[in-house]
């Protein structure tokens, strides 16, 4: 990563303060280390390898330099944000992710619900968002992306959850990690604004993956249910439909989504 260039391009970007680096633990972590010493509204930590990497559900997220993209934005969301509406950050980090794909790499993208990128079915793509609290204030939102651009970025562990791919591979072009980088942040900065609109939640439930088709909720490794994926509720919850014909809504918390074993 040649900052000093990275560095001019953001500059250009609405962005709060940039902190970039060749090698970090986290940038989730470090996000969180920033806005407890006061780093505005969309400050962005961006980094060209992680070495504690972290993934949904307590699992490790391997960035190896050169290879992928792998950042987090910080967002200080109004203290009263409803709590009912806290599952849009998980679609504005995964909209994002899922335009700037299909702009960059011209090919259609979708998001397996809650966040994951998926190109031709695989997973090229993840977010994880911390939300961190002062007593029952919302206090600021890390939204952390880590994107699988080019060959070698997969790594075996990344295949054990689901089937795993590279932006390169997929699309058969060269990718700029730069450009795309910079098209997620467009889009985030332009949606986070309009988290309440119909146009946002409709867009997010435009791309969501294995709608209309049967699939099964895990947690902790137990099936929660399964049935017809049918869309987002307006709370940005995910909707399914039982074989009677009875809707349930879940949050994401701890939930993997997956097509279901017919
Ligand atoms: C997932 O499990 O799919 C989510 C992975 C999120 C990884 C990104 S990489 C940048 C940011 N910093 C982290 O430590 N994790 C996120």
């Amino acid at each position: 990563m040649d900052i000093n260039c990275w560095k001019h391009r953001l500059e250009e970007l609405p962005l709060g303060d940039l902190h970039l680096y060749q090698e970090l633990g986290s940038t989730n972590q470090k996000a969180e280390e920033l806005f407890q010493q006061g780093a505005p509204q969309f400050t962005l930590v961006a980094a060209d390898s992680q070495t504690k990497g972290r993934g949904r559900q307590g699992r490790s997220w391997i960035t190896r330099p050169g290879k992928a993209l792998a950042f987090s934005l910080i967002l200080h969301p109004p203290s009263d944000f409803p709590a009912e509406r806290l599952e849009m950050f998980s679609g504005l980090g995964a909209l994002a992710l899922a335009e700037a794909v299909q702009a960059e790499c011209g090919v259609p993208a979708q998001i397996k619900w809650p966040n994951d990128v998926l190109v031709e079915g695989k997973k090229v793509a993840g977010v994880l968002v911390e939300l961190h609290w002062s007593g029952t204030d919302i206090q600021a939102v890390v939204i952390g992306v880590g994107i699988n651009v080019h060959k070698g970025s997969i790594t075996k562990t990344d295949q054990l959850n689901f089937p795993a791919g590279s932006l390169e591979e997929l699309c058969g072009k060269k990718v700029s990690r730069l450009d795309l980088l910079c098209r997620t942040l467009q889009s985030m900065c332009s949606w986070y604004p309009r988290l309440a609109e119909e146009a946002f939640l409709s867009s997010w439930d435009s791309c969501l993956a294995f709608k209309g088709e049967q699939v099964e909720l895990q947690a902790g490794g137990t099936i929660l249910d399964r049935g017809e994926l049918v869309g987002l509720a307006s709370s940005g919850c995910l909707v399914l439909r039982s074989r009677t014909g009875e809707e349930r809504e879940y949050n994401s918390g701890e939930i993997r989504l997956r097509r279901a074993n017919l």
